[in-house]
């Protein structure tokens, strides 16, 4: 196998890339590693041809590993395309299979969460306790007049009740709408007003980094000002207490959550639900405007999560799973919560910053808990870098046998780090790529697979995807082009919440009966998939999905600002950063005092943070008297990026769309 890679055009804002293109080594797997894999190459093979002979029915036999109420009269119902049914007919519920089910087998006993608090305090839940808080919930909520469709909007930090409030929301068919804890009120209540919850769940506060950050006041605030329709469905808004802060509670409509599920007994019954039924909205951004809400049914994603975490991560009975994602995040959904607990796996949680006290704390996690597989983003990789191999060499680390990554693009020195520093040139690092959309990994090497750092490897079996131009066709090796996938897949998104159109429109409208992910990336000789970064606008700082429509929007509501663009520039750290182009209001200072007192800026990008959260990251503001624009009035981004990472504008005309 070749692994020379042709270079080709480099993305915009993507500095760390430009390695990614002339990277030549190939990672053969171990002989250990193959010996000890649930899917050896022979068995991939064999997976790889039955899902190209038989597709549906290589599916479906992936939907006999789970538990059914009723078994499906299809497995896929394409009738209404783009809108698929998977397992259509069939009645199920993803809870029964990450609890109910275990607590008949020998798992019953067996830890299912290991919870460690920031502050070093610790809680571990076996399969059988978790089960019971979660029923404990489940009948708190049915006791408050919450049942099935409502939604339940969930904005914590990582708890044990966050997971136990989105596995109790499911059990009785409620949709759970987890909302990051570092959001701001305003991206708060713009969730709550799309969403419409029965009932929030919140905590006090949490820990981070060392501090206090108090929560409850953000949903307060939130709710204070969401649309008449919102607050006349929201019921209850329940608060875990976690830290020692002065909380106000509104009578009637706020209760502890320790008294909420006090008196509830520990058995509840788990509904049948269709396998159509909505299990979450997770909003992320798109392109354009507001966040969207994307929707997730039972049966199908319950599938999807359980087939792809058991191939990629080749799970053994033994495993402690640590994926470092907060629950909020769709990666949270599928492998922390969902996944591991439907394996049967110990999943573990950690509520704070991975740099405190010390750049060793994540170190210590693994080595104290036995971590044998770390699945975590590049972001983090690259920042405890910097710290150098003296933290991780510190701890022992043997137990780890699977290293992983998502999110963005890794490069090669931070893959080769982490595969030697972490890894101890033992364990493969899996790149998976997904999206909140894709519910589960599509595009990822196995244990068994050969690896080249900074490349995807190829399509799981049983998913189909290619890289084309804009006339649909497939682009020669080494030429970046769109990254779509062929064929619907189980845990896909379903639609859009409130929005079924913008669903067919934004994902299927581009490129006819494939989904569009929004990607560029490139195909090598060999087939190996490398992922370039977003062809839309849409940043992915630190991780993290920003549309700068949406940065925009927050910092256009300044009062000082009349007009501005977001593009997203290269970071060292966090991968990619918002850079702020900013016309100012007539009556405002000259730009030149502005510049000299670096006030405004400041002011900028701190009343962004208020707007959006600290997931908003300004690096930097430049001040302009107007904006380049084209002759519809449509500002040229593009060009603005040009010039912000120094990259030619013509370079760019074959991969940037203003789509
Ligand atoms: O651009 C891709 C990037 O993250 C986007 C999806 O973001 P989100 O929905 O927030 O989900 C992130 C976690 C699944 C993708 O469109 N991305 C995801 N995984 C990778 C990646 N880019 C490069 N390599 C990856 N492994």
């Amino acid at each position: 196998m070749s692994a020379k890679q042709p270079l080709c055009t480099a993305p915009e804002g993507s500095g760390t890339l430009d390695t990614l293109l002339c990277e030549e080594r190939v990672f053969r797997p171990m002989p250990r590693i193959v010996a000890e894999a649930n899917m050896n190459p022979q068995d991939v093979a064999i997976a790889r041809a039955r899902a190209e002979s038989d597709w549906l029915g290589f599916w479906e036999e992936a939907a006999e590993e789970l538990s059914w109420f009723r078994k499906w009269d299809a497995v896929l119902d394409d009738s209404a395309a783009p809108f698929y049914r998977w397992f259509a007919g069939a009645r199920c519920n993803i809870v029964y299979n990450a609890l109910d089910r275990h607590i008949e087998t020998a798992n019953k006993n067996k830890l299912a969460l290991i919870w460690e608090g920031e502050p070093g305090d610790t809680r571990k839940l076996t399969y059988y306790e978790l089960y019971r808080e979660v029923n404990k919930a489940a009948n708190a909520l049915r006791a408050a007049g919450i049942g099935k469709g409502d939604r339940v909007l969930i904005h914590m930090p990582p708890l044990p009740e966050t997971v136990i409030a989105m596995l109790a929301a499911a059990k009785i068919g409620a949709v759970h709408s987890v909302v990051f804890g570092g959001f701001s009120a305003r991206s708060l209540r713009d969730r709550i007003n799309d969403a419409t919850p029965a009932a929030i769940i919140t905590a006090d506060g949490f820990y981070r980094n060392g501090r206090v950050i108090t929560l409850k006041g953000t949903v307060d605030a939130a709710v204070a000002k969401c649309s008449g329709a919102a607050a006349a469905v929201l019921k209850k808004v329940v608060v875990v207490h976690r830290v020692l802060v002065e909380t106000a509670m509104k009578e009637d409509r706020d209760v502890w959550y320790h008294d909420f599920v006090r008196d509830q007994p520990d058995e509840a019954f788990t509904e049948s639900l269709d396998a159509a039924h909505p299990l979450f909205i997770l909003y992320t951004s798109g392109t354009t405007g507001a966040p969207k809400g994307i929707v997730h049914a039972h049966g199908g994603y319950m599938v999807g999560v359980n087939r792809t975490l058991d191939w990629v991560f080749d799970l053994k009975p033994t495993d402690i799973f640590w994926c470092t994602a907060d629950p909020a995040w769709i990666t949270g959904h599928s492998y922390v919560v969902y996944g591991p607990l439907m394996a049967g796996t110990t999943t573990l949680l950690y509520e704070g910053h991975p740099l405190y006290p010390e750049a060793g704390r994540a170190w210590s996690v693994v080595q104290r808990w036995g971590v044998t597989v770390l699945y975590t983003v590049p972001t983090l990789i690259r920042m405890l870098m910097r710290f150098g191999r003296q933290n991780p060499d510190r701890h022992t680390l043997g137990t780890l046998r699977l290293l992983g990554t998502v999110g963005e693009p890794i490069s090669p020195e931070a893959w080769t780090w982490f595969h030697k520093h972490i890894g101890r040139s033992r364990c493969p690092v899996l790149d998976t790529w997904w999206q909140t959309e894709t519910g589960m990994f599509m595009i990822s090497p196995l244990p068994v697979s050969l690896l080249k750092p900074g490349s995807v490897t190829r399509p799981l079996p049983g998913v189909e995807v290619d890289v084309v131009d804009e006339s649909g066709a497939p682009v020669p090796h080494g030429q970046g082009g769109y990254l779509v996938i062929k064929k619907p897949w189980p845990a896909m998104l379903t639609t859009i919440f409130n929005d079924p159109e913008a669903y067919r429109r934004l994902y299927w409208e581009r490129f006819p009966g494939w989904y569009f992910s929004g990607d560029v990336a490139r195909k090598d000789e060999d087939g190996y998939l490398w992922i370039q970064g977003r062809a839309d606008d849409v940043m992915l700082i630190a991780g993290h999905r920003i549309g700068t429509a949406e940065l925009e929007a927050a910092l256009a509501s300044h009062p000082a600002v009349a007009e501005c663009a977001i593009v997203g520039v290269p970071d060292e750290i966090r991968g990619e950063v918002a850079k702020a182009f900013v016309v100012l209001h007539d009556d405002q200072p000259p730009v030149a005092t502005m510049m000299m007192t670096g006030e405004t800026d400041q002011d900028l990008i701190e009343h962004a943070r208020r707007e959006l959260g600290p997931v908003a990251v300004i690096r930097e503001v430049e001040f302009r008297s107007a904006l380049p624009k084209n002759k519809n009035g449509k500002i040229m981004r593009r060009l603005l990026r040009a010039e912000s990472t120094g990259q030619s504008t013509g370079d760019l005309s074959t991969l940037s769309t203003d789509i």
